[in-house]
């Protein structure tokens, strides 16, 4: 399937049709090579405001995003992870974090970690949307990852980096991988 691809900006010719949203969810891929094409405030806006319209446990919206299009900044991330993926010319990476002075208390304290989920696969949808190529790149709950990252972005004690979303324009066509399974479905129990 293939998906028409449109400006975030609303500078949309008139014969471009937007996606359905439907579109856009069965289409989406994840990207790991980027044209190394800057992406603008403009766009960055958008895909912040995508993530941050998740839903979220109490509407606690225990998140923070870290932008990052430093390029020294980009390659500390990319060792962080022993990944060469953000060096692949990713215009800018964000790294979505966990905030625990906003967090519920107690046992539902981990619901971060669903609202961040949340936050980021909306922004990975957003960035498809947008005709934009984006990677989720696991950092929670690897211990070591979470320790470099926060210290590379200077994140205070409350803050836990969930994930980073590498970006760009997408210089590669990866296959949609068909994850529809049947087996996976149970109706009423198990
Ligand atoms: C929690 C999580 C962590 C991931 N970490 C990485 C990673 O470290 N490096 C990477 O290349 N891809 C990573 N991915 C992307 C997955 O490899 C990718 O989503 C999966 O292969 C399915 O492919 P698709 O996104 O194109 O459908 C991660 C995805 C998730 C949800």
């Amino acid at each position: 399937m293939s998906l028409t691809l449109f400006s975030c900006t609303g500078s949309k010719a008139p014969e471009q049709q937007q996606p359905s949203a439907l579109d856009v969810i069965a289409t989406r891929v994840s990207v790991r090579q980027f044209t190394g094409e800057k992406i603008s405030a403009e766009q960055i806006d958008t895909l912040l405001r995508s993530a941050m319209a998740a839903p979220t446990a109490v509407n606690k919206q225990p998140w923070a995003f870290v932008v990052v299009d430093d390029q020294a900044v980009l390659d500390s991330l990319s060792q962080a992870v022993k990944s060469s993926r953000i060096e692949n010319g990713a215009s800018h990476a964000i790294v979505v974090c966990g905030d625990m002075s906003k967090a519920l208390e107690g046992e539902a304290q981990g619901y971060w970690v669903e609202d961040t989920s949340a936050a980021t696969e909306n922004l990975l949808l957003a960035a498809h949307a947008m005709g934009l190529g984006a990677l989720w790149v696991g950092v929670y709950p690897i211990s070591e990852r979470v320790a470099a990252v926060k210290h590379i972005i200077n994140a205070p004690e409350h803050i836990t980096p969930m994930c980073i979303i590498t970006l760009g324009y997408p210089n590669e066509q990866p296959e949609i991988k068909d994850k529809y399974k049947p087996e996976n479905i149970h109706h009423n129990a198990w």
